[in-house]
């Protein structure tokens, strides 16, 4: 990457998108750019002259949540400014790859490079595997690390195509599976154990939570997990299911300004 500072927007429900865009931050000011680490759900504004574009999204129904397509479709122009992704998966991801690059191919950006790195998966745990999952968070932020500095070295790329990608590639941006997903994974609030704290409110990126007496959810869940994971008292919680609460970082870490 020709540019001396990088903006990495980056979309994480649970912890694990951050902390793989944590380590490729880290690397990449460690190579000399000057990186900010930024909330994607809060949109994408026109970048500075000299300045790459990083993006870092959970992986989610073989694809990335329909609003962060919707605020990657109102990306402005790149104009030749190299443009990089990296994504977070339980095992598979389906079609993120070709179409996100189509996109910012079609935006004038230079597509450098890509990369997904496994993580724990963060939804319908029956339990935390614990040690398995630190080892994985591990190897995740070495591979990130690694991927920073082939970006450094001009040495990182972004395939196309795959054996399966043309039907994931034709899924990836349909909306179809999430309505699906949200009658599949209905939230209810344990009123019994809620301390009606609000945080749930604060961290829902859809505004899909009102906090009145107790959290009313409206119908625009886009199912990423947040309200479920960061609850104090875990008084959130998929209807009917007793699902073990899964982050990969405290609250308080999710809502730094200092990333
Ligand atoms: C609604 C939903 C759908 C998911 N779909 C997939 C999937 O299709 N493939 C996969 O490998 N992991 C899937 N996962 C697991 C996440 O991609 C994985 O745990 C990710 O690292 C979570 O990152 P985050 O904490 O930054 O949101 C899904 C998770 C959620 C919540």
């Amino acid at each position: 990457m020709k540019e001396s500072s990088v903006d990495l927007y980056f979309f994480s429900g649970t912890g694990n998108t951050l902390l793989a865009a944590r380590a490729v931050a880290d690397e990449l000011r460690a190579g000399g750019k000057k990186v900010r680490l930024l909330r994607l759900e809060k949109g994408i504004p026109a970048p500075a002259d000299d300045t790459a574009l990083g993006i870092a999204v959970t992986i989610a129904c073989f694809s990335t949540y329909p609003f962060v397509w919707d605020v990657l479709e109102k990306l402005s122009a790149g104009e030749g400014r190299s443009a990089f992704a990296l994504s977070t998966m339980g095992g598979f991801s389906g079609g993120l790859r070709a179409p996100l690059r189509a996109l910012l191919d079609k935006k004038g950006f230079k597509t450098v490079g890509y990369a997904e790195f496994v993580m724990p998966s963060n939804y319908a745990n029956k339990r935390i595997p614990a040690e398995e999952n630190a080892v994985k968070i591990r190897k995740c932020e070495e591979d990130a690390r690694r991927f920073a500095r082939e970006l450094l070295e001009e040495r990182a790329s972004w395939r196309r195509g795959g054996p399966l990608s043309p039907f994931f590639n034709w899924l990836a941006r349909k909306k179809a599976p999430w309505a699906l997903m949200k009658r599949s994974f209905p939230l209810e609030v344990d009123r019994n154990s809620c301390i009606q704290c609000g945080k749930c409110a604060r961290l829902c990126p859809a505004k899909n939570i009102v906090m009145e007496e107790y959290p009313r959810f409206l119908d625009r869940c886009v199912v990423c997990q947040r309200c479920v994971a960061f609850c104090p008292p875990a008084a959130i919680s998929v209807t009917g299911k007793k699902y073990a609460q899964y982050r990969a970082v405290e609250y308080d870490t999710l809502v730094s300004d200092t990333l």
